[in-house]
């Protein structure tokens, strides 16, 4: 796996679009909450602003359809903070504003164009991405397009792998460490390795929990948040209207056949929550998984449930963890993600966790020294560690083969040879 990086251009007073992951969590008031993903990406354009570049930052929040969805004016706050210089808030993505404010760039400065994702092709289209009216009309503008979103290389979204197609590219320095760090846990996990999945983004995670079963590469998955229920659905449980309707805007249900499939096949090796804590009126009230179905939303795994668990934390050699065991974000309900983490941080294991509220929660609790890597991904980090390819990543290696013989002349130049 190769891909050029910093080192390999020269940036000053180059004009360089750096995509970023700055999807973030938000709190109860719908506000952006700082994390690592803010705290690392601004490293990445500290340095190529200190380096002399015009720096235009792109990024998504949230998906169509959700509340996450926002505007990035926050962002560029919490940008500035901890860059310490100004990251000037642009409400566009490519319309004029857009082009003259990154035109007007002087040595250094620093943009944030507006989330990626109020553009409709960014999600939807699936092929000739460079043919999208965003690469088209930004690409011109611009000298080098540096992907630093390892967490959404996944993705095989316009901004991901667009503008890799017209522009010379290479990895800004997350991009580069995720790899460097997560290739080598991926390689041969020390043995018990086990699986912690939580959160709700069920798609990717159930693609992981598949490959990591067949390969025979995890010896342990323990289960909680949605994922959870939608294996408790899986094993003929009726987790109740209220929580069901939200597995089935999250479009959980459709994963339930392949749940219902692994359970049959791996029974031995996928643990299920054993108590709930539903929300009563705002309170943390728990209940054992055979007084279900309960008409009150399920936010969290119960004490129960983390006592089952904490043995196979214990044993494990290799743990993996990604996304919160319960409603992180909600007063009383964090409980299940708070107690697992201490677990895990007790563990001499060899641990790396991912998935934005996991790692904020790390963070919170001040556990990021004793875990080996916190990756800002969520489903590109497990996808990854299942062996599964980058399309964002893949665009970078195909266009550094292109570039190499660019470069050495380049190299050639510079030395008088
Ligand atoms: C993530 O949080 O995993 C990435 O930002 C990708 O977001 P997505 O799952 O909405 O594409």
């Amino acid at each position: 796996m190769h891909f050029l990086t910093i080192d390999d251009f020269d940036v000053n007073n180059k004009t360089i679009l750096v995509r970023t992951d700055l999807n973030s969590p938000m709190d109860e008031n719908n506000q952006i909450i700082d994390n690592i993903r803010l705290k690392r990406h601004s490293k990445t354009i500290k340095e190529l602003s200190d380096k002399g570049a015009k720096v235009v930052v792109m990024s998504h929040q949230g998906r169509a359809g959700d509340s996450d969805l926002t505007r990035l004016n926050k962002h560029a706050d919490l940008l500035s903070k901890h860059i310490g210089k100004n990251v000037k808030y642009i409400d566009d993505i490519f319309g004029t504003y857009a082009k003259e404010s990154i035109k007007s760039l002087k040595k250094g400065e620093i943009i944030l164009l507006e989330n990626i994702r109020f553009h409709s092709e960014e999600t939807q289209m699936k092929e000739n991405q460079h043919n999208s009216h965003v690469v088209k009309e930004l690409s011109p503008l611009i000298d080098y397009f540096v992907n630093d979103a390892f967490a959404a290389a996944h993705r095989a979204q316009v901004s991901l792998v667009g503008f890799s197609e017209v522009l010379p590219c290479f990895a800004g320095r997350v991009m580069q460490r995720e790899f460097e760090i997560l290739s080598k846990v991926s390689k041969k996990p020390d043995r018990p390795s086990l699986l912690a999945v939580g959160g709700s983004k069920i798609d990717d995670t159930m693609k992981v929990v598949k490959q990591l079963l067949k390969s025979e590469s995890c010896d342990k998955i323990i289960t909680s948040g949605l994922v959870g229920l939608v294996f408790l659905v899986a094993d003929g449980k009726d987790i109740g209207d209220s929580t069901y309707a939200t597995i089935v805007k999250k479009k959980a249900d459709l994963q339930i056949p392949l749940a219902k499939r692994l359970l049959e096949e791996y029974k031995d090796k996928i643990e299920l929550p054993v108590d709930l804590a539903i929300c009563v009126n705002g309170n943390r009230v728990e209940i054992p998984v055979e007084k279900l179905p309960t008409d009150f939303p399920i936010f969290d795994i119960g004490e129960k449930t983390i006592e089952k668990y904490a043995p196979f934390i214990k044993k494990a050699a290799t743990i993996i963890g990604n996304g919160p065991a319960g409603m992180f974000e909600k007063e009383g309900f964090d409980k299940g993600t708070k107690e697992l983490l201490k677990e895990i941080n007790k563990s001499n294991a060899y641990t790396v966790l991912g998935g934005g509220h996991l790692a904020l929660a790390a963070e919170q609790m001040g556990f990021l020294e004793k875990v080996a890597h916190v990756s800002t991904g969520g489903g590109a980090y497990i996808l990854y560690m299942a062996g599964e390819e980058l399309p964002a990543v893949n665009a970078l290696v195909n266009s550094a083969q292109n570039q190499t013989p660019l470069i050495m002349r380049l190299e050639e130049v510079k030395n008088g040879d």
